[in-house]
């Protein structure tokens, strides 16, 4: 494919607000090759032709760029620390929470703290936040309706008590739970970050990103916790020399903010 890929890179962000120079090169570039060839393309100019005309190849377009993959309940062991260390910790002389769902896709993750803070913490107040660059998944968290596979690793007392199994096998997901969560579009690289979070939640975005993309993303969030807060990252992530940013490693994936 033709080295037209820095002009195709100022031409996306222009067209969608995406900066693909803070995801990891190789590997978007693998990606948007793909995608190009698929659609019958030779070279990035022609591809981005296209995409300016043709929204139904810009959506597929950034659907294949942001990987949404999600579940409920994602590596469970991670969940149980967060529900007998991090939780009781951060409602120390408190009734309340607020929490932001970073990258939260179709929704399984803000829905799967919802319900956890029901069962295990039902006097406390929650506000939760969950954003994602991606309206259509946002769309579709909304509606609140999954495939089996996306429960599969969510106790089963939860599944049973918050869903609904439709005639078409997908799992409805009971109002209740849907109307605490407040989505939101937000790029994680280029919108605005509130402020007092107890917890935020952001797993598997950050590796996609570049190494000094991240570590921008990880001092963001710190500003954005309140004292002693906690930062929940994905079971691939780390932050490198947390320490040097503010973070104490407390718990395999867990960051607490260390006030300066
Ligand atoms: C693999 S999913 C992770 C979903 C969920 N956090 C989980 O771990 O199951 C990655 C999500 O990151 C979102 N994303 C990618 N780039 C982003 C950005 N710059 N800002 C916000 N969200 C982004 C994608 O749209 C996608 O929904």
């Amino acid at each position: 494919m033709a080295p037209d890929y820095e002009q195709f890179k100022k031409d996306i962000l222009q067209l969608t607000g995406i900066d693909l120079n803070a995801y990891k090169e190789r590997q978007m570039r693998r990606r948007i090759s793909t995608l190009c060839t698929k659609y019958g393309f030779s070279d990035y100019h022609a591809f981005y032709q296209d995409l300016k005309v043709n929204p139904e190849h810009r959506e597929q377009f950034m659907n294949y760029l942001t990987i949404n993959v999600s579940e409920f309940y994602r590596n469970p062991m991670q969940w149980q620390i967060l529900e007998s260390k991090v939780l009781p910790e951060l409602l120390q002389g408190r009734k309340s929470l607020k929490i932001w769902s970073a990258a939260c896709s179709t929704g399984d993750e803000p829905y799967t703290l919802i319900m956890i803070l029901k069962e295990l913490f039902p006097q406390v107040q929650v506000k939760l936040r969950a954003t994602d660059l991606d309206d259509k998944v946002l769309a579709l968290a909304k509606e609140g309706c999954y495939p089996a596979k996306s429960l599969l690793n969510l106790p089963k007392n939860y599944v049973t008590k918050y869903f609904k199994k439709l005639p078409d096998g997908k799992y409805q997901l009971s109002r209740e739970i849907m109307e605490a969560v407040e989505f939101q579009q937000h790029n994680l690289l280029a919108d605005a970050y509130d402020s007092q979070y107890d917890l935020i939640v952001c797993r598997n975005v950050l590796i996609y990103f570049t190494e000094e993309a991240k570590l921008e993303v990880f001092k963001r969030f710190h500003r954005s916790l309140r004292p002693d807060g906690y930062l929940f990252i994905g079971s691939t992530e780390q932050i490198l020399q947390a320490r040097t940013i503010h973070f104490e490693p407390q718990y395999s994936f867990f960051y607490k903010k260390i006030s300066i």
